[in-house]
């Protein structure tokens, strides 16, 4: 008969796909009963009642312990974590509060940073989003710029977002159905924001906890220039996030974005890949000039070792889509500039899962020894 140590370990691959920690070492399993017939049951215990991802849970409780030897049956029921539960929880995650679900249904999150100003991360944030839109995917973006948030703007939406009964907070629609939420919308136009530390960190977890993102494939942030606070709370808030580095292809602004690859590399942020952007200028006769140096995307994705994802040329048309609210990608497809960026969003889909990440990757299966010989079959 199966034992309660074998469950438990079998558990331990049964991750939250939140906080990216399997439920075993989040205390989440709160019993294990093993009946004589080989009927298993398992209670796990959710941070909030509606959990959007029970049914996922159940699989992946339900694959993981049914494969055990001698498991006839598993049934899997579900409980709340008490608030002291939580609160230990909370501790033991070593962040301020635990998200209530809101994010529950998001497959990938992708921050994209840069360690530089003005690289094109906020172009490169809407235009990725409409694009991963155009095949098809269900897409957010969070503008993580609270003081110079870009993108109302670049993905032309404006207004109130409205509220729920709940208080929940739901994004506005804008170009190619991208779900948008940006400090943006609740400031006068022009509006300085001045908000410091405490309240910087406040509006960031707010807009991860109490905004209604929904079922998402992809949930994008845009992130401010720098390696910052914001950053850092980020990574804190979001374990489970993949950061992609945006770099024009000089060798200075290469050694800048490798300290931003150096932060994710602290806070245990997975690095997706390396966009290199103003890469090279093509003049209207066809010339072409590397007016901000060249090869620095592809040195720093060797130096990391992680793949570059795409090149965007340097084009005037680019920019203009941006200022007018319609990425390039959706009013001009086939432009150089809108090609390259939709590979690169195919790169993106290519490294990201297609499910909610209930359940570990199994481990690499061991490579075939080549030198070995299948032996024959004896009819
Ligand atoms: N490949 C490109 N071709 C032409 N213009 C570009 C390109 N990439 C970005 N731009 C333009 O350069 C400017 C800066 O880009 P963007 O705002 O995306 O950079 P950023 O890294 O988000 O800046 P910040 O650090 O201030 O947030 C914008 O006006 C944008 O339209
Ligand atoms: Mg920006």
């Amino acid at each position: 008969m199966v034992s309660k140590d074998q469950v438990t370990e079998a558990l331990d691959s049964v991750i939250d796909p939140e906080l990216r920690r399997s439920i075993v070492e989040l205390g989440m399993v709160r019993s294990i009963d093993i009946a004589d017939d080989g009927a298993v049951d398992v209670t796990v215990s959710l941070t909030t009642p509606a959990c959007p991802i029970k049914s996922h849970f159940e699989q992946s409780v339900a694959t993981k312990v049914g494969a055990l030897e001698g498991v006839k049956q598993v049934n899997v029921a579900f409980d709340v974590l008490s608030d002291d539960e939580k609160q230990a929880l909370a501790g033991k995650l070593g962040r301020g509060g635990l998200p209530e679900g809101a994010l529950a249904q998001v497959k990938n999150i992708v921050c994209v940073g840069s360690g530089k100003g003005g690289v094109g991360k906020s172009t490169m944030t809407s235009n990725l989003a409409a694009a991963l839109a155009a095949d098809g995917n269900q897409v957010g973006v969070l503008d993580c710029d609270v003081y110079g948030y870009s993108m109302p703007r670049m993905l032309g939406v404006e207004g109130k977002p409205p509220v729920t009964e709940e208080r929940k907070i739901i994004p506005l629609e804008g170009s190619g159905g991208v779900k948008v939420m940006s400090v943006g919308f609740f400031v006068e136009k022009n509006e300085a924001v001045v908000w410091r530390g405490p309240m910087l960190h406040k509006a960031i977890q707010q807009f991860l906890e109490d905004v209604e993102w929904g079922e998402l494939d992809y949930l994008i942030l845009d992130m401010p220039p720098g390696t910052g606070d914001v950053s850092i709370t980020l990574a804190q808030l979001l374990p489970q996030s993949k950061f992609l580095i945006v770099t024009t292809p000089q060798p200075a602004a290469q050694e800048v974005a490798a300290r931003a690859a150096q932060m994710a590399h602290e806070v245990d942020l997975e690095i997706i890949g390396i966009i290199e952007n103003m890469s090279g200028y093509v003049d209207p006769s066809g010339g072409r000039h590397q007016i901000f140096g060249e090869g620095g995307g592809q040195q720093l994705a060797d130096k990391l070792d992680v793949p570059l994802l795409g090149k965007v040329p340097l084009e005037e048309d680019l920019r203009e889509a941006s200022d007018s609210g319609k990425p390039l990608v959706v009013s001009n497809p086939d432009a150089p500039a809108a090609q390259a960026i939709a590979q690169a969003a195919r790169g993106i889909i290519a490294h990201t899962p297609k499910e909610l990440p209930t359940m570990q990757a199994p481990a690499p299966a061991a490579a075939p020894d080549r030198g070995a010989k299948e032996l024959p079959v004896i009819q």
